[in-house]
C-alpha cells in the first residue's frame, strides 16, 4: 500500500540522495553475485508448466558503466547437486550474451511435477565473473492432461477421508475448480490464495494451483475438506442475454494430490465419486451478492480424519470443463491487508455504519458474541448520504451484503469466503449489542502484485492523484484486469485495461499477470478474428469497440516494451494477424467505421467512427512493427503499406484542412491524430495550436476527453514541448479533473469526472482514468525508454522541469533492475540524481533554465560541462551535447548526481 509512513522513506531515500550522492565512493570490488532470480516472470515458482521456461536476473556491480558480457546457468536436479557446482540437468556453459532477462531454457525435456534448483553467475566488461547467485527453484507443474487422474466433482461442502502407510517425503496438491474453492487438510487451510483459481473462460482453460502439502500429511489416516463457492462460474454469462445462463450450473472441484514416500512409491489422491459431500454453512454465495452464512450448521472436524460423515452423501461426478488445464502463473488472490475502521456512526437506532477511511476491496472480519440464531448483516457501500447512511443506488444489481448468523458459542469470527465487495462504509445491522471499532477490520482483498515504482513530488495534489491510482489499480486486480469493484460488473474491460496497462506496469509487477490475461484475450477470440469489449467475455458488443479490442495488440505491445517479450508476439502473431484481418474486411475504401463506446465518459462528445478508424490505423501499424521485430520484413512492409493507406483514407475523411482539425475538433480527435503522427506536416502546427487553444482558452485548462482521449493527450503535451499544460492539467483542482476528485474526497479514482452519487453508472472506484500515471513517471520523474529500445536496455532520463514544480522523484523497478531519477530546481540551479541498472545505459536530460548563461554542470562534484563543450574523465560518464538549454550526457550503469547552475 501507498501510505504515508513509504511517502516518508521515499521523500527520505530523495533527501539523502541530494544531500550525500556526492561522496559515493566506489569500491573495486567488481561484479557482485545476481539477485532477483525469476523464471516466467515469478520468484520461485510452483507449477510452471511452459516446456522452454524463461529465466531473468539482476546485476550488480560496485563500478559504473558496467555490462554483462556473459553468463552461466546451472540448473540441477537438487539443492546439493546445485551446492557442488552440479548443471546436471542444464549447464549454459558460458554464453557471451548481455541479456540477463528472457532467457530461454535449453537443456533437456523438464519433468512433469519435478523441482528444479538454478542459479547463475556472469561476467562483467572486464572479464571478471561474478560469484553465483543465491539458488532459485521452479517446479513444474502437470504438463499433460493424462497426469490428471481425477474427476470434477460438484457439492458445497466435500471430504474425503484416507490412509497413507510409509514415511512421506513429498506431496504436492494440484487443485482447481469452476468457481472458488477453499482446500482444507486434516483441519488446516491449504495455502493463503483466496478466491481461487483465476476468472477465464472455463470451457477453454481452467487454471490449477500447486501446493506443497508435504507436511500437511501424516502416516495414518488424513483428511481433505474443500468448500466450494460459484465464482464466476454461476452467475450468468452473459449480462444482456441471460437465457444464455452460466458457465455451469453447480461448482465443481478437480484436485489430485501426488504423494511420494521413501523408498520411491508414490500414489495419487483424486477427486472422484469416492468422496462425501454435504450442504455446509455457506448458504447462499455470489461475488455480486454476498454470502449468507449460518454458523449453527457448522460441523466440527468434517474436515479431519474420523469425523462421521455417514450421513453425507456421494459426491456427485460430473463433466466438468474440458478445456485446458493450465497452471496459474500470476501472483494469486490474497488479503493483503487489514484496515481498523476510522470510526463508527449510528444514523438511526440499531444501524452502526463503519467507515473504512478507505474505498477498498475486499471484505471484512466480523466479530461477535450473541445468542445463537442472531442475524448480523452487514451492507456495503462506496458513498453516505448527509444523514449518515449508506447509499448503495450506485451498485446497479448486486445486492452486496454479507448475512452472519451466530452458534452462539462465545466470541465468533467471520469472514466471507465467496464473495468479495467494493466499499468505505459497512452498514451493520442486527448485532447483539452496540459493536465498537474492533468488531470489524476490514480485508483488502486483491491479486497480490508486488509493488515496483514510485512516485512523488513536491506538489501535494499529484501526490494525491498518485495516491488514488494505486488504490484504484490494486482494487482492479482481480485475476483479470477489472473496471471497478463495486457495482453488478467487475468485468475484464478491455478499454479499461489498455488505458493503464503503462501506468500499471510502472507501479506495480504485472508481467505474469498481462501474460495470463494476454492469453485469455486469445482464448475469447471469435472465430472471425474479433474480440469481445470483456475477456471473459460476459458484457459488451460483439465484436467490441475498437479502443476495447485494441488492448490485445497493445498489450502484446507493452509487454515487449516494457518487459522485452519477443515470445508473446511470437506466440500471439497468427491471432493478432486474424484480427487485423478481420478489421481489414469491415472497412471500406480503408476506413473502418464500426464503434460502440467511442471516447467513453467524455465531456465533448467524439464522433465514434473517426475513433474507430484511429484505432484501426494504429492496430495496423502496430502489427506491423511487431512483423519488424519478429524478423518477417515482408509482411512489416505490406502492413505498413496498408497502415499508410489507411492514413490517407482517414486524413481524406476526417481532416478538415481549412479549420485545421479532425473530425469535430474535440480535444480527443485532434489529440489523437497529433500522437499517432497523422496530420500532414504542413498542418501540423495549426492542428497543435486548435488543441492547446481549445484547452487553454475554450475550457480554461481543463479537459473534454473520456478516458481514451486523455491517454493520447497528456502524452502528446509533452512530447509537443508543452508540459507545462500537461501539468497544468494534472494539478487542477476544479471540475472536470483528477484534483476535483480529491477535493471531493475521493480515496479511489471516479468512474465519471462528475460527482454523481445516483443511480445509474457512477462507480466511485474506477481505474480507467488511472493513464495519466504512466504521465507521472514518464515527464514528471523522467523515466523513458529509449523509444529504439525494449526493456530498460537503452533508458532515457528525461524529467520535465515545470516550473511550479520544486522537485519530483521517481522509482520503478524494471526488468534489469531499478531505475531512478529524483529532479530539485532552485532558481539558478538543477540537481538530478539517476540510477541505471547494470548492463543498461542512458542519456541523461539535463535542462537549464531558459535565461542561463555560462553554464556548468557537475556530476559527483566533478565538472563534466563547461566552456560550452563536455569535459571528459567522470567515470561512467561517456559523451554529452548541447541542443540550445538541453544538454544530454550518455552514461553507462551505476549512480549519478548532476548539478548544473548558471548565472543571467
Ligand atoms: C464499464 C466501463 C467500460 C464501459 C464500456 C462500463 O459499464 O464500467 O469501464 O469500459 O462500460 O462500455
Amino acid at each position: 500500500m501507498f501510505d504515508g509512513n513509504r511517502r516518508l522513506q521515499v521523500m527520505g531515500a530523495f533527501v539523502f540522495l541530494f544531500l550525500g550522492s556526492a561522496g559515493v565512493v566506489y569500491g573495486a570490488e567488481g561484479p557482485a553475485a545476481p539477485t532477483g532470480l525469476r523464471c516466467e516472470y515469478l520468484s520461485n515458482p510452483m507449477g510452471v508448466d511452459v516446456q522452454k521456461p524463461r529465466f531473468s536476473w539482476v546485476l550488480h556491480h560496485t563500478e559504473r558503466a558496467q555490462m554483462q558480457t556473459a553468463y552461466q546457468i546451472l540448473i540441477a536436479g537438487s539443492a546439493e547437486g546445485l551446492g557442488r557446482d552440479a548443471g546436471d540437468v542444464w549447464d549454459s556453459g558460458k554464453v557471451e550474451s548481455s541479456d540477463s532477462t528472457q532467457v530461454g531454457y535449453a537443456g533437456k525435456g523438464l519433468s512433469s511435477g519435478k523441482k528444479y534448483y538454478w542459479k547463475v553467475r556472469y561476467w562483467d566488461t572486464a572479464g571478471n565473473a561474478s560469484p553465483y547467485s543465491a539458488a532459485a527453484q521452479f517446479e513444474m507443474g502437470l504438463l499433460s492432461r493424462d497426469d490428471w487422474k481425477g474427476q470434477w466433482i460438484e457439492g458445497n461442502l466435500l471430504r474425503k477421508e484416507f490412509d497413507l502407510e510409509g514415511k512421506i517425503v513429498r506431496a504436492r496438491a494440484y487443485v482447481t475448480a469452476l468457481g472458488y474453492y477453499e482446500l482444507r487438510i486434516n483441519g488446516e487451510k491449504v495455502g493463503r490464495n483466496v478466491l481461487d483459481p483465476a476468472f477465464t473462460t472455463y470451457p477453454k482453460r481452467v487454471l490449477y494451483t500447486t501446493y506443497d502439502v508435504t507436511r500437511r500429511l501424516r502416516s495414518g489416516k488424513n483428511a481433505f475438506g474443500a468448500m466450494l463457492g460459484g465464482g464466476w462460474a454461476t452467475l450468468g454469462r452473459r449480462f444482456f442475454d441471460p437465457e444464455v445462463g452460466p458457465y455451469y450450473k453447480a461448482p465443481a472441484l478437480l484436485l489430485q494430490v501426488n504423494i511420494e514416500f521413501e523408498g520411491g512409491k508414490t500414489i495419487s489422491v483424486v477427486s472422484d465419486g469416492s468422496w462425501k459431500a454435504t450442504q455446509g454453512p455457506i448458504v447462499s454465495d455470489s461475488v455480486y451478492d454476498g454470502e449468507v452464512y449460518d454458523a449453527r450448521r457448522e460441523q466440527p472436524g468434517w474436515d479431519q480424519p474420523g469425523f462421521d460423515d455417514s450421513a453425507w452423501s456421494a459426491a456427485q461426478t460430473a463433466e466438468g470443463s474440458t478445456g485446458v488445464l493450465s497452471a496459474q502463473m500470476m501472483p494469486p488472490i490474497r488479503v493483503v491487508d487489514s484496515i481498523v475502521p476510522r470510526s463508527i456512526s449510528s444514523p438511526m437506532p440499531y444501524v452502526f455504519v463503519f467507515d473504512m477511511g478507505q474505498n477498498m476491496s475486499g471484505w471484512v472480519q466480523l466479530r461477535v458474541q450473541g445468542p445463537a440464531g442472531t442475524r448480523v448483516t452487514l451492507r456495503f457501500a462506496e458513498l453516505v448520504y448527509p444523514d449518515g447512511t449508506i447509499n448503495r443506488e450506485n451498485l446497479g444489481g448486486a445486492k452486496s451484503r454479507d448475512i452472519y448468523t451466530l452458534k452462539g458459542q462465545g466470541e465468533e469470527t467471520y469472514e466471507p469466503r465467496f464473495t468479495y465487495h467494493g466499499f468505505r462504509y459497512v452498514e451493520v445491522t442486527g448485532f447483539p449489542g452496540t459493536p465498537s471499532l474492533d468488531s470489524l477490520r476490514g480485508r483488502v482483498v486483491h491479486t497480490a502484485v508486488g509493488a515496483a515504482g514510485s512516485f512523488v513530488a513536491s506538489k501535494q495534489i499529484l501526490n494525491d492523484i498518485q495516491r488514488l491510482i494505486h488504490w484504484s489499480q490494486l482494487t482492479n486486480l482481480f485475476s483479470i484486469p477489472t473496471d471497478c469493484d463495486q457495482r453488478n460488473e467487475r468485468q475484464g474491460w478491455m478499454g479499461d485495461a489498455q488505458a493503464t496497462a503503462e501506468e500499471a506496469m510502472m507501479n506495480f509487477d504485472m508481467a505474469a499477470f498481462y501474460t495470463n490475461f494476454i492469453r485469455d484475450i486469445r482464448d475469447a477470440q471469435f472465430p472471425d478474428g474479433s474480440l469481445p469489449d470483456t475477456v471473459p467475455r460476459k458484457y459488451g458488443g460483439v465484436p467490441g469497440d475498437l479502443g476495447w479490442q485494441t488492448a490485445y495488440p497493445l498489450l502484446c505491445w507493452y509487454m515487449w516494451q516494457q518487459y522485452g517479450d519477443r515470445r508473446i508476439l511470437e506466440e500471439n502473431y497468427d491471432a493478432l494477424k486474424k484480427y487485423v484481418a478481420f478489421l481489414r474486411s469491415h472497412a471500406q475504401d480503408n476506413v473502418y467505421r464500426l464503434h460502440w463506446e467511442g471516447d467513453w465518459v467524455e465531456l465533448a462528445h467524439t464522433p465514434g467512427d473517426y475513433i474507430g478508424d484511429v484505432w484501426y490505423y494504429y492496430d495496423v501499424s502496430l502489427f506491423s512493427k511487431m512483423a519488424q521485430v519478429l524478423g518477417k520484413s515482408d509482411e512489416a512492409a505490406s502492413y505498413g503499406q496498408l497502415a499508410g493507406q489507411i492514413k490517407d483514407a482517414l486524413n481524406r475523411a476526417f481532416f478538415d484542412a481549412h479549420t485545421d482539425n479532425y473530425a469535430n475538433r474535440t480535444q480527443t480527435a485532434n489529440a489523437m491524430a497529433l500522437s499517432l503522427d497523422l496530420v500532414p506536416k504542413e498542418h501540423r502546427e495549426a492542428v497543435v495550436r486548435s488543441l492547446t487553444d481549445d484547452i487553454v482558452y475554450g475550457h480554461n485548462t481543463h479537459l473534454t476527453t473520456g478516458f481514451i482521449g486523455v491517454k493520447f493527450l497528456m502524452p502528446l503535451l509533452t512530447s509537443l514541448g508543452r508540459s507545462d499544460l500537461a501539468y497544468d492539467l494534472a494539478v487542477q483542482t476544479t471540475y472536470p479533473s483528477w484534483g476535483y476528485m480529491v477535493e471531493r474526497g475521493a480515496t479511489t479514482l471516479w468512474e465519471l469526472w462528475q460527482d454523481k452519487s445516483g443511480p445509474g453508472m457512477n462507480s466511485h472506484d474506477h481505474i480507467m482514468f488511472g493513464s495519466v500515471g504512466a504521465w507521472f513517471y514518464n515527464a514528471l520523474g523522467g523515466i523513458n525508454l529509449d523509444p529504439e529500445s525494449v526493456g530498460y536496455q537503452h533508458i532515457r532520463i528525461a524529467p520535465q522541469i515545470v516550473e511550479d514544480l520544486h522537485w519530483a522523484s521517481a522509482s520503478v523497478d524494471t526488468i534489469r533492475g531499478t531505475v531512478s531519477s529524483s529532479w530539485s530546481h532552485s532558481p539558478g540551479s538543477i540537481a538530478i540524481d539517476v540510477t541505471v541498472p547494470v548492463s543498461s545505459d542512458a542519456q541523461v536530460v539535463v535542462p537549464a533554465e531558459a535565461q542561463m548563461t555560462d553554464v556548468v554542470i557537475w556530476e559527483g562534484g566533478r565538472v563534466v560541462w563547461e566552456d560550452g563543450r563536455y569535459v571528459s574523465g567522470d567515470p561512467g560518464v561517456k559523451a554529452a551535447t548541447q541542443q540550445g538549454r538541453i544538454f544530454t550526457f550518455q552514461v553507462g550503469s551505476g549512480n549519478y548526481s548532476f548539478r548544473l547552475a548558471g548565472g543571467e
